[in-house]
């Protein structure tokens, strides 16, 4: 893992950004991953802000989603697609025909993950994902006791996601379950950006870096990877030794 601890939250956003950018500048038609959730919002601010000033161009990327949560379709606010379309899809102008997302509606959830799985497939691999971490150290849905051999999957929610998720919504909707790329789609990938920021979550982190790697915290899965950019800023980091 390679470890960067930055000041606060805003720069945090600013050096993750950059590391995207570069990204895409060196491969312009990357397929990208990209977490919803409160986490990458500051990011996505950011990102929109050097296509303005045509520092970069997307247009040529593919974008995959990371998770969804079932039953909750695309029209409701807080949805993980909901997210990514007003904070930065729909900011950028993104082809739709780019953009393949879980239908958290979908009848036929194992066809969903198929569908999902295929569309991988058919471009390769992930070059760039780009995660959160929840405070029980999952990534997508990938909850704590995970299989880290799944691909997509449909997984019932762990306590800690459902008692968060409330956060994301203003109405209350049924968070039992999530559909999300598997462990497997991420250590897959070809680069992974983990990012965290506030006090809240360095317990996790401490776990997540420090800790016994285990599926019980399924971000410490990731420890050994040299692909692993953790961007933190210095309250998420604050209980590391190291
Ligand atoms: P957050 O969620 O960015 O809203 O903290 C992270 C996660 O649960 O993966």
């Amino acid at each position: 893992m390679n470890i960067k601890v930055l000041t606060d939250y805003e720069e945090m956003s600013i050096c993750t950004a950059e590391f995207i950018i570069d990204f895409v500048q060196k491969k312009p038609d990357s397929l990208l991953c990209l977490a919803g959730g409160h986490t990458p919002l500051k990011t996505f601010d950011f990102l929109v802000e050097a296509v303005n000033k045509v520092q970069v161009d997307f247009s040529r990327c593919k974008f995959v989603s990371l998770d969804e949560w079932v039953g909750v379709g695309i029209s409701v606010k807080g949805s993980c697609q909901e997210t990514l379309n007003s904070s930065l899809f729909d900011r950028i102008s993104i082809p739709k025909e780019h953009i393949c997302f879980f239908n958290g509606l979908a009848e036929n959830v194992e066809a969903e993950c198929k569908r999902i799985d295929d569309f991988i497939k058919t471009n390769g691999k992930i070059d760039l994902i780009m995660l959160g971490i929840g405070l029980n150290g999952h990534l997508g849905f990938n909850e704590p006791n995970i299989n880290p051999n799944l691909y997509s999957h449909v997984v019932e929610l762990d306590d800690v996601t459902k008692e968060v998720s409330s956060k994301y919504f203003e109405e209350p909707v049924s968070t039992e379950k999530g559909i999300s790329l598997g462990l497997k789609h991420i250590v897959d990938s070809d680069t992974i950006v983990l990012i965290a920021d506030g006090v809240k979550k360095a317990e996790i982190l401490k776990q997540t870096v420090e800790g016994e790697k285990t599926n019980k915290v399924p971000s410490s899965l990731l420890q050994d990877q040299p692909n692993v950019h953790l961007f933190l800023d210095k309250e998420a980091a604050s209980l590391l030794e190291g």
